[in-house]
């Protein structure tokens, strides 16, 4: 295939995805594996820079295949692996932690924010690496783009230092990456508290929407959703951050623009709004259920998808690193 190549992760959770995890990464992934040639990867070496329960993980990662096969990821028309399936990926980053100065990977700004959080003794060393492993992820596949929110982006820039540095010391054997920040990811807030960013470790349980709630639970959500007093239907996150979010949940998934829903909530109050959305959100979400549901209670099927997506991962990624090894003179 002559598509560009892309490559997306995303980490394995317990319970299910949230509606920030899907409006913000997975919906993308789905009509790019159209116009690219698509590598996605649950990336459970990724999950273990923290504590992890091992059954848990195990239990989240097949899960997190289920969903992203509910949410219309195709197997035919993508290659999705788990990446602890491919031993490549470890192999090629200890190489690249080889050719990463200790200096330029203690400057990546997400490892200083978790780790003052987590406080050095309980920061593991796997943790500090991690952006050397995602590096190797995107350079085991000769990727040409990583689909990223912005705050991935220097990740991909030190993945680009570290190939350069690669091929001018070994040879051309790295293609260098871009970061393809997605404009349509939505970046989705908690309905209870709208300034914050819907996430799993955020502070309301009521304002984040698990997938794989009972549509009734979240659809309550909604419709008990945080938004401002006012009686106009506008788009305004300064001013209606609430009522801005719910508009985006709203335009993301009903394929409207926000200026089409302005127009069709004009001299409404925001009642009908929030019971409609609660509507549109549990139409969508009854089939992303039933589909994930299938996988999951299909584990024989589910291993299949996954072993013949390890497999064509590794008919990739060995070519690569045996190609490493030769340069660097194993
Ligand atoms: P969390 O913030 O809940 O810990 P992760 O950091 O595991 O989620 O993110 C997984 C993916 O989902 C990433 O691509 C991230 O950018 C995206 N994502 C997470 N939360 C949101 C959100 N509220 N809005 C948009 N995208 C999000
Ligand atoms: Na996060």
């Amino acid at each position: 295939t002559d598509r560009p190549r892309v490559l997306s992760g995303i980490q394995p959770t317990a319970g299910s995805f949230h509606l920030g995890n899907y409006l913000g990464a997975v919906r993308q992934w789905v009509p790019l594996q159209e116009t690219h040639d698509a590598y996605y990867s649950v990336v459970d070496l990724h999950a273990i820079t923290v504590p992890q329960d091992p059954a848990a993980l195990r239990e989240a990662t097949r899960l997190a295949a289920a969903q992203l096969l509910g949410a219309g990821v195709d197997p035919e028309r993508c290659t999705l692996f788990v990446q602890s399936h491919v031993p490549e990926h470890a192999q090629l980053a200890w190489v690249l932690n080889c050719v990463t100065g200790f200096g330029e990977a203690a400057r990546m700004t997400q490892f200083k924010d978790k780790s003052a959080k987590q406080g050095a003794e309980s920061t593991t060393v796997g943790l500090f690496t991690y952006p050397i492993l995602q590096a190797a992820d995107i350079l085991l596949y000769q990727t040409d783009q990583v689909p990223v929110g912005e705050d991935q982006r220097q990740h991909v820039e030190l993945t680009r230092d570290v190939a350069a540095r690669f091929n001018g010391r070994f040879g051309e054997l790295f293609r260098l990456p871009n970061a393809h920040i997605l404009k349509d990811a939505a970046k989705i807030q908690d309905l209870q508290d709208p300034a914050s960013k819907m996430s799993k470790s955020g502070s309301s349980a009521k304002g984040i929407v698990w997938l794989l709630d009972p549509p009734k639970t979240s659809a309550k959500k909604f419709r008990s959703a945080v938004t401002d007093t006012g009686t106009e239907v506008r788009y305004d996150p300064a001013e209606k951050p609430g009522l801005s979010n719910l508009l985006t949940v709203y335009a993301a998934l009903s394929g409207l623009t926000v200026a089409e829903l302005e127009a069709k909530y004009d001299g409404q109050l925001y009642g009908p709004l929030k019971t409609e959305l609660a509507e549109l959100f549990t139409e969508w979400v009854a089939p992303f259920q039933a589909r994930t549901r299938e996988f999951l209670d299909d584990p024989a099927e589910l291993d299949r998808v996954l072993a013949r997506g390890a497999a064509k991962a590794r008919a990739v990624a060995a070519g690569t690193l045996a190609r490493v090894h030769e340069a660097v003179g194993f």
